[in-house]
């Protein structure tokens, strides 16, 4: 609840926000916010923040921003003797399209390619910063190493990689943004110690130079296990693809690429498949995706954390037993980008008090409804995360509660046709250029006959 006073009585102004559990008056200390991680996620929060003059901090682990999309060539640990961060790998090309890639008010280059590389991509968030004049919020080489709640505030607790020296401070909201594709999910399967060959997990894949002339076993047909198969299959003498995917792909993929189920067991030169096949192997790729990881969230943050889910979220973000913490993007199968910068953007309407959030009840009736719906298809609670054909809904959900602009339904209807393409043909769905008509329409276009083969695409 909160009651709003005409602009000539703000200074008396008392407000009140029942929801979080304390008063403060106009006068009193300001509001704080930590945003932890200099991603998409947290860079877009910092705009949005910054935007709206609200006082924050931006703690980032290692010396850049860009989280994920900097590409780094080594694995393992970095200099400072800390896990790699980024799962970048040098041939990478985004896998959605330009306009579903795009931050609120910040148009990508129109001279970038329909689906840029990744160092395209890296540039334009670099860009982005600059143009918003994030880089003097951002706390570089900080690890945050314990976020706890005490006393209805954060404590959140952080090191200095370098120096070692650690702070501690108190914040009124955590906007956490860690990102989630950086901790191999790794599959237990018999035989691996003995296996002479190299395993690596997706994580860790750079390039395919070393696999030149070899027999290579991909597992997974995730965007990952599709994208790496084909990008491998290049320079190997064999791809073999393992997955159980009941996705239809309809790639015509070359003679030396082979489908296979799931591995039985290894043994020291290959590999049993469940159908009983046997294949001989010189290196391994687990395309097998990755863990949610939230090492620094101690329990009074009222979180349940699995490999594959946290849990309970209002809004698939909002923290319902602590909703001053909002989690951003930890959502699968939407236009990531864009519901990163849609979800800062909540997040940011969210402690300006713009809105304020249902009771910590209805948030978990709320919680509790679409949980049921996921056990009721026999799924995994993973799938909470999903969104989907959820996504456009999503959206309109989003700005019905916190009134920020709409994301258009046109990203959705944008992805949704990208999808069938990726279907229908993985070697040439990044031909296709998109160009946003309005808020509904977009035409595509084939890079190769662009002047006189163009489909609309309309409701
Ligand atoms: C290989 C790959 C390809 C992808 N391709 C696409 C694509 O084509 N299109 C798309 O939409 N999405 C894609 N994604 C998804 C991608 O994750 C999102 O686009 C987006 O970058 C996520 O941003 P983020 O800020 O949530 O996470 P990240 O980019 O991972 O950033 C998290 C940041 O938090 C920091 N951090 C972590 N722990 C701490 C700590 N304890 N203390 C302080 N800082 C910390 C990290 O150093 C990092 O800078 C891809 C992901 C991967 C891995
Ligand atoms: C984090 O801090 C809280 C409060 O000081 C403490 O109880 C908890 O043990 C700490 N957790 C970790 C993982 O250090
Ligand atoms: C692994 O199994 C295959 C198929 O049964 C066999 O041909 C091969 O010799 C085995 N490798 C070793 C080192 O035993
Ligand atoms: C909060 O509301 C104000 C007034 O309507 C608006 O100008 C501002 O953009 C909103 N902020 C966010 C983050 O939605
Ligand atoms: C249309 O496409 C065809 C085949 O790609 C090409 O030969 C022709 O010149 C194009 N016409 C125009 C007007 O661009
Ligand atoms: C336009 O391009 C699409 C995609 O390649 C193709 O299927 C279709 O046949 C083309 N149409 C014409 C008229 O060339």
């Amino acid at each position: 609840m909160k009651f709003y006073c005409t602009a000539l009585l703000l200074v008396f102004c008392v407000q009140i926000s029942l929801s979080f559990g304390y008063v403060t008056r106009a006068g009193s200390r300001e509001k704080r916010v930590c945003v932890i991680g200099a991603g998409l996620a947290g860079l877009s929060s910092a705009r949005y923040l910054k935007e709206e003059g609200i006082d924050f901090t931006v703690l980032e682990v290692t010396e850049y921003i860009g989280g994920t999309w900097r590409y780094d060539p080594r694995v393992g640990t970095d200099e400072n003797g800390l896990p790699i961060h980024t799962s970048m790998y040098k041939h990478l090309r985004t896998n959605l399209p330009k306009p579903t890639m795009e931050l609120r008010g910040f148009p990508i280059p129109k001279d970038m390619p329909s689906f840029p590389t990744w160092e395209m991509y890296y540039n334009y968030i670099k860009d982005y910063a600059k143009y918003f004049d994030l880089e003097k919020y951002i706390k570089f080489l900080q690890k945050v190493i314990n976020v706890s709640r005490k006393n209805n505030v954060w404590k959140v607790k952080y090191k200095h990689v370098k120096t070692g020296e650690e702070t501690e401070e108190e914040y009124d909201y955590v906007i956490v943004g860690n990102g989630h594709h950086s901790k191999p999910r790794l599959p237990e399967i018999p035989g691996e110690d003995i296996f002479t060959g190299t395993i690596i997990h997706s994580h860790d894949y750079r390039e395919p130079d070393p696999y030149t002339g070899r027999r290579v076993l991909v597992v997974g047909a995730g965007p990952s296990g599709m994208d790496i198969s084909i990008d491998v299959a290049y320079v190997s003498s064999k791809l073999i693809h393992s997955h159980h995917s009941k996705v239809h792909f309809r790639t015509r993929f070359p003679d030396h690429f082979i489908r296979k189920p799931d591995i039985k067991e290894y043994n020291e030169t290959g590999v049993y498949f469940v159908d009983g096949s046997y294949e001989e192997i010189d290196d391994v790729i687990y395309c097998t995706g990755y863990e949610y990881d939230y090492p620094f969230l101690d329990e009074s943050c009222g979180l349940t954390i699995k490999p594959q889910s946290v849990v309970p979220l209002y809004k698939y973000m909002v923290n319902i037993n602590e909703p001053s913490m909002v989690l951003i993007g930890l959502i699968v199968r939407a236009c990531l980008v864009v519901a990163i910068d849609a979800q800062a953007r909540y997040a940011t309407a969210l402690i300006k008090g713009n809105f304020t959030l249902p009771s910590k009840e209805e948030m978990l009736e709320d919680w509790q409804r679409r949980a049921e719906i996921v056990y009721s298809k026999g799924r995994p609670i993973s799938d909470i995360h999903l969104l989907a054909e959820k996504e456009d809904k999503y959206y309109d959900a989003l700005t019905q509660e916190s009134g920020i602009e709409r994301v258009p339904p046109v990203m959705f209807k944008i992805r949704t046709v990208d999808t069938e393409a990726k279907l229908e043909n993985l070697y040439n769905y990044r031909k296709y250029v998109y160009t946003v008509l309005d808020n509904e329409n977009f035409v595509r276009s084939f890079e190769d006959e662009m002047r006189n083969n163009t489909t609309i695409y309309s409701p």
